[in-house]
């Protein structure tokens, strides 16, 4: 994409009202006026709301707002030009139980409160072998997640990387969470149902290079702070 392209994009987004780009001021430890009134000021209803975070695109937040119309999505991402495509298509087609930020993950906190969240989605997140901080399902996030996460809240991993698959569930289970489901080869194994099968921008390279799509669903409600599992990461080079 050129630069041009982008600052097309960049321009376009600041026209679609459902494309929310909070300045740092307005969430470095500092909450959002919108922390506990996605609902009220936003959705204007009283359904869940679920959230995919690293949208890219925006692909789940997409699909799934048009399977679940009693359900509110909100898409979050740091990419503008990437969000840009999720949010021109909710703006044309009229899409009142979608949303975007644009953020970093990292001021989560500042955006949701207590109980205002009831599933997440992590779809193709980067694994990020190195840093145990940087990675979505890191402790450090979940921990944040645990705050504005419904007790029975959810938390759907998709992800082409053994490593990033492994290391969640090893977390899972060294923190005694309740594990839904967890499956190494989501179109092996014929599970991809609807909502397994809908297919993101990054999914769609993973699938081109013949990687096995894996998901894992379970619950990060603890009364503990959540650990870092200890687990054998070498094995795992992606
Ligand atoms: C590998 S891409 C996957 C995008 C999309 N989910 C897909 O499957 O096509 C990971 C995305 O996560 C976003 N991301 C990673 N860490 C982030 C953070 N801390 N805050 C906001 N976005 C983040 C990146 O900008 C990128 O768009």
């Amino acid at each position: 994409m050129s630069g041009k392209d982008k600052l097309r994009k960049f321009k376009e987004n600041k026209t679609f009202t459902s494309l929310y780009q909070p300045l740092f001021d307005e969430v470095f430890e500092k909450n959002h006026r919108l922390k506990g009134k996605w609902n009220t000021d936003v959705f204007k209803n009283n359904n869940p709301i679920i959230l995919e975070l690293g949208c890219g695109k925006g692909e789940y937040t997409i699909a799934l707002s048009q399977k679940f119309p009693d359900k509110n999505f909100v898409g979050i991402d740091i990419k503008g030009a990437r969000l840009w495509k999720g949010a021109k298509f909710a703006h044309e087609n009229n899409l009142t139980n979608v949303a975007f930020i644009r953020t970093r993950i990292d001021f989560i906190t500042s955006l949701f409160d207590e109980n205002e969240i009831s599933e997440i989605w992590i779809t193709f997140a980067d694994p990020q072998l190195k840093c145990d901080r940087k990675r979505l399902t890191g402790t450090m996030f979940l921990n944040r997640y645990k705050t504005f996460l419904n007790p029975n809240g959810i938390i759907h991993l998709k992800t082409d990387s053994r490593f990033l698959h492994e290391y969640t569930l090893e977390l899972a289970k060294q923190n005694s969470l309740k594990i839904i489901e967890a499956n190494n080869d989501i179109y092996g194994s014929n599970r991809a149902d609807d909502i397994l099968s809908i297919k993101t921008f990054y999914e769609l390279q993973f699938l081109k290079q013949g990687l096995a799509i894996t998901y894992l669903a379970f619950c990060p409600n603890s009364a503990t702070a959540l650990k870092e599992p200890v687990w054998e990461k070498e094995k795992y080079s992606r």
